[in-house]
């Protein structure tokens, strides 16, 4: 199943993933859906941290939904923290996000561990696709710096290393900028909880 069409292109696409827990509790999280195209067939690839949520609830019930959307407030949102009730809907019985462009629900087997035992992957297979929106958009470098400074941001509180806790602080600086002469309201409204996110964990 080719799944551009839903917006899951070759190399790596940010997405929201939603999963559920064994007693059918939703969660939701920023991750990178990794397309490996071997000739005309797509495999499809997540990379998870073994300390989080989505980890943990795949392990359960080996299933998750990717919903693709351009919010950056909800990115950043669903990075650091739970998303309410009333931002689900079910798909296939499966929690998803209400305001996803699209929503692919896959089975989600482990495959092995990376980088030491820090990483593990998991194969992703697609059970069913739902197209809600199609969104036409130019690239916005607003948007683009928002999400790195989001993956920066969830890197940054794991990090004892006070260098490199500086050198990530540069970069969040350089995004900011770009954020506030490239980006729209949302954008700027995620970067704001981002500041403030990160301004609390200090
Ligand atoms: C754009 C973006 C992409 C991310 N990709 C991944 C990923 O591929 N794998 C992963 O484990 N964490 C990834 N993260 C970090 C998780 O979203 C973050 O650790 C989150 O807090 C995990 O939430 P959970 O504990 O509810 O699962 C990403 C974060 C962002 C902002």
């Amino acid at each position: 199943m080719h799944l551009k069409e839903a917006g899951i292109d070759e190399g790596i696409s940010e997405v929201i993933v939603t999963t559920k827990s064994a007693s059918g509790e939703p969660n939701a999280a920023p991750i990178g859906i990794i397309a490996v195209t071997n000739k005309d067939e797509n495999n499809y690839f997540v990379r998870l941290y073994k300390t989080s949520k989505t980890f943990s609830n795949v392990q359960e019930t080996h299933k998750l939904a990717a919903n693709v959307t351009n919010d950056p407030v909800l990115f950043v949102e669903a990075a650091f923290e739970p998303l309410s009730e009333s931002q689900f809907s079910l798909f296939y019985d499966f929690p998803v996000l209400k305001e996803a462009n699209s929503w692919i629900l896959f089975d989600c087997v482990f495959s092995k561990k990376t980088n030491g035992s820090e990483n593990f992957l998991f194969q992703l297979t697609p059970l069913a696709v739902k197209i809600n929106r199609k969104e036409v958009k130019a690239i916005n470098r607003g948007l683009n710096a928002v999400i790195e400074a989001a993956i920066l941001a969830t890197r940054y509180t794991l990090i004892a290393d006070n260098h490199e806790k500086d050198e990530m602080k540069k970069m969040m600086e350089l995004y900011a900028d770009i954020v506030e002469k490239c980006g729209g309201r949302r954008e700027k409204e995620a970067l704001k909880i981002l500041l403030e996110t990160l301004r609390k964990s200090n």
